[in-house]
């Protein structure tokens, strides 16, 4: 696992993008897994600005997001279907059929899982995945547990992540389930860029460097990837 720390969350953003914009230009077709939450915001920004120069191109690439919220319609304003269109599909020459983003409403969860980790398969696998890190060290929407998970699952949220996540709802409406790619699904990702910003992830960013590999710690099985990458800000890193 490759560690890098920057002065700040434009740094970081540059930096990630640079590394997107590499694959994009030498396989247009490529298979990308994207992230939600504030962390990718700036590197979305700057893939925009990127596309709208003509740098790079979306228009033959593949998107599957990490997770959705059960339980919320497609178009509120906090679903992760929302937040990509309005972060980077909205934006990007990207076409929509190629855009795929978990059914947090589908009758069938199972079902729609399974289906989506075919897809990923079929699409040829993803070639870099985007994630965020949540302050318990979670992925996606991996939570800390006792084992650590295989393919796209139906998952409840923690009381810490809905206690992060719940700043963006009104009252006491956060969902308490989700949708998430698998700590296997992801680790299938041919490389892994993980960003991490802010005082609040200095724990989850310790765990993850100096600690165990541990299913507690979700993050930590970075580890034992071929080609996985941390870009953190010196706050985040503040406790190595
Ligand atoms: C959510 C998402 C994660 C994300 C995390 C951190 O729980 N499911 O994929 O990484 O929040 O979000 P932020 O980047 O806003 O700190």
């Amino acid at each position: 696992m490759e560690v890098r720390i920057f002065n700040s969350a434009d740094e970081i953003a540059t930096a990630c993008a640079d590394i997107f914009s590499e694959l994009l230009v030498t396989k247009p077709e490529c298979v990308l897994g994207l992230a939600t939450g504030a962390s990718p915001v700036k590197t979305y920004t700057e893939l925009i600005k990127r596309c709208k120069n003509g740098e790079i191109s979306f228009s033959k690439v593949k998107t599957f997001n990490l997770d959705e919220y059960c339980d919320l319609p497609r178009d509120d304003k906090n679903s992760y279907y929302t937040f990509m269109h309005e972060n980077l599909f909205n934006s990007v020459d990207i076409k929509e059929e190629n855009v795929n983003i978990l059914d947090g409403n589908a009758a069938d969860a199972e079902k729609e899982a399974k289906e989506f980790d075919e897809k990923i398969e079929n699409a040829g696998g993803i070639d870099i995945q985007l994630l965020g890190i949540g302050t318990n060290g979670h992925i996606g929407f991996n939570e800390p547990a006792d084992s650590f998970s295989d393919g796209t699952f139906k998952v409840k949220l923690t009381d810490s992540t809905i206690k992060s996540n719940s700043i963006y709802f009104d009252d006491d409406s956060m969902p308490r389930y989700a949708l998430t790619m698998g700590i296997n699904s992801i680790m299938k990702a041919k490389k892994i860029v993980l960003i991490a910003t802010g005082e609040s992830k200095a724990d989850a960013i310790k765990a993850t460097i100096d600690g165990e590999v541990t299913p507690q710690v979700p993050a930590s099985v970075l580890k034992n990837h071929p080609d996985a990458i941390l870009l953190i800000d010196k706050a985040a890193a503040k406790l190595l």
